[in-house]
């Protein structure tokens, strides 16, 4: 019998290591015939260490194990999926996972993330098959069907920039992904290529067809060790199995990966800053254009494209566009893996259609606030996006909702705040932020930076607030139309929607200063 413990990152941060290490110990005691295997995880932190034991009904969960839970879970017949307090029942009818709609995360923390027999066993593989049978145009035109837009944040149609990358004459074409994942709240990414890594990979081999591209890299930030150690070890099992490598899937043309770690800079998600990094250069934004789709990595034409994007690509070639695509609403199709953050009782990955609430994703998924007060403040989308009000919960998850009400959903990452939040330090801090991780290249962001921090930092004084906020407003009109990219121009998302929707943070009269 398999028994699954997770070695993702989030599971082992609260002992799934040695959950593993001791139910090793207690089997061998016990004479029992059954294996451990390491997976990622299901995303539902709040049960880790969650292990799950594969019986012919399918797997039955136990959570949250602690290694002295071991001797008793064993003795009341664990690996039979015998009754016990930490059971769970099955692990497909846990509500939580019940609710979602999980297309790129079905086979999260279900498999062993360095088995390409359990990848196949579980459908892999079947998007790449049929991409190797397809024209490159017919790659290009199901992807554009499927109405895929860029999960990491901007949401630029993926069919187009491959379209515009397949029309380019080269004597060498690139895929990159981006897994510099660094947007607070966000581990969707992460978790990906801890539990899912060939999904990944056969994303990005179906995306070289479509272009004709043979190299592909994937730049990981050096805070995920473990995403870096999986995913690699994952490449050369699909190179021992003839799916990478001088003929992708066993017949197609070359396509390998190289994996490359980042260094702990946020500006490298940018995607020219993250290639001239990944050319050994210092990370410093590039003009656009010309884009990185005609002249990306070393001058080539290079399809750059966020972990989630690629890993959706196998489920559309798979089960074609219209399947992907019935999903959603408006012009945003498809699945979102969210992550819930924050102040949240029940935080980690919640993957549905688009179009389900903010509030339902806080509320019926999230249980609300982990302190049991009030939700005050939400940031969607990193600590660029805007913070909503508790009266924005209606919101749909759809990234034209979110732009019509000033916020962006990003990368999808949801963190909570309860009322205890001081909204003009949350302000302070956006600018702080932006200060530490400005590239330097243009002055509204590297200088604009330091003198908002220092202008909400007299607000907070309460020094002529009217008019330094006066002045931040002014100041972030330039850096919205005068950054050069994301970091510079999105960073007045979070401070003037923190001053609109709670001005009464920003309300620091001397008296009242005086008296706190
Ligand atoms: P963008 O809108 O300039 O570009 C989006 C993508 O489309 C880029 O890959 C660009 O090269 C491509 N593109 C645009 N026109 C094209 C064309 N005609 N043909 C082919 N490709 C084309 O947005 P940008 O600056 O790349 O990203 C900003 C976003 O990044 C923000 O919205 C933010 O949500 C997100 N972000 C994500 C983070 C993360 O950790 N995932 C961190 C920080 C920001
Ligand atoms: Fe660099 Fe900031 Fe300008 Fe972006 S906005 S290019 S991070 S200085």
């Amino acid at each position: 019998v398999r028994i699954h413990v997770p070695a993702d990152s989030a599971a082992a941060s609260v002992g799934a290591d040695q959950v593993a290490a001791r139910l090793a110990i207690e089997i061998e005691r016990a004479g029992l015939d059954a294996r451990i295997v390491r997976t990622g995880s299901r995303g539902l932190f709040w049960l880790e260490p969650m292990i799950e034991i594969e019986t012919a009904a399918g797997p039955i969960a136990y959570g949250p194990v602690a290694p002295a839970d071991i001797p008793g879970l064993l003795a009341a017949g664990l690996i039979d999926g015998g009754a016990h307090p930490l059971r769970l029942g099955p692990t497909a009818a846990i509500p939580y996972l019940a609710r979602q709609e999980r297309l790129t995360f079905a086979r999260c923390g279900a498999i062993d993330p360095v088995s390409v027999d359990d990848y196949r066993a579980r459908g892999g593989f079947k998007g790449l098959e049929r991409a190797l049978a397809m024209k490159p145009i017919e790659i290009v035109e199901e992807v554009t069907a499927s109405g895929l837009r860029g999960r990491g944040g901007a949401g630029f149609p993926t069919g187009i920039k491959w379209r515009t990358v397949l029309g380019a004459t080269a004597d060498q074409k690139h895929i990159v992904c981006n897994a510099d994942e660094g947007d607070s709240g966000t581990f969707a990414d992460r978790m990906l290529m801890e539990g899912d890594p060939m999904l990944l990979i056969e994303g990005m081999a179906i995306a070289g067809l479509a272009v004709g591209a043979t190299q592909g890299w994937i730049y990981i930030r050096s805070e995920y060790p473990r995403a870096v150690t999986t995913f690699t070890r994952a490449v050369e099992a699909c190179r021992r199995a003839g799916i990478l490598g001088a003929k992708v899937g066993g017949t197609g043309p070359a396509f390998d990966i190289t994996v490359r770690m980042g260094a702990g800079a946020y500006v490298c998600g940018e995607e020219t800053s993250l290639l001239e990094s990944l050319e050994g250069k210092r990370a410093l934004v590039r003009f656009k254009p010309p884009l990185p789709a005609l002249k990306g990595l070393f001058g080539k034409p290079t399809v750059i494209n966020n972990v989630l994007s690629f890993a959706a690509v196998p489920t559309i070639l798979a089960d074609g566009a219209k399947a992907y695509a019935d999903y959603g609403m408006g012009r945003s199709r498809g699945t979102l893996p969210f992550q819930l953050a924050g102040n949240i009782k029940f935080g980690g990955l919640v993957e549905k259609a688009f179009g389900m609430t903010l509030g339902e994703a806080i509320h019926d998924f999230g249980g609300g606030t982990r302190s049991g007060r009030p939700v005050r403040a939400v940031q969607v989308g990193g600590p660029l996006g805007a913070y909503f009000p508790a009266d924005h919960l209606d919101t749909p998850l759809d990234y034209e909702a979110f732009a019509a009400r000033k916020g962006m959903l990003g990368h999808g990452g949801i963190v909570v705040f309860d009322d205890s939040v001081d909204m003009a330090e949350q302000a302070r801090f956006a600018f702080e932020f932006c200060a530490k991780e400005s590239c330097g290249k243009c002055t509204p962001c590297r200088i604009g930076s330091t003198r908002g921090r220092e202008t909400i930092e007299k607000v907070i004084r309460g020094e002529a607030v009217e008019r330094n906020l006066a002045l931040v407003d002014d100041l972030c009109r330039t850096m919205t139309d005068a950054s050069l990219c994301a970091l510079g121009g999105l960073t007045p998302y979070p401070v003037l929607s923190a001053i609109e929707h709670f001005p009464e943070d920003f309300d620091r009269a001397p008296a009242r200063v005086a008296a706190e």
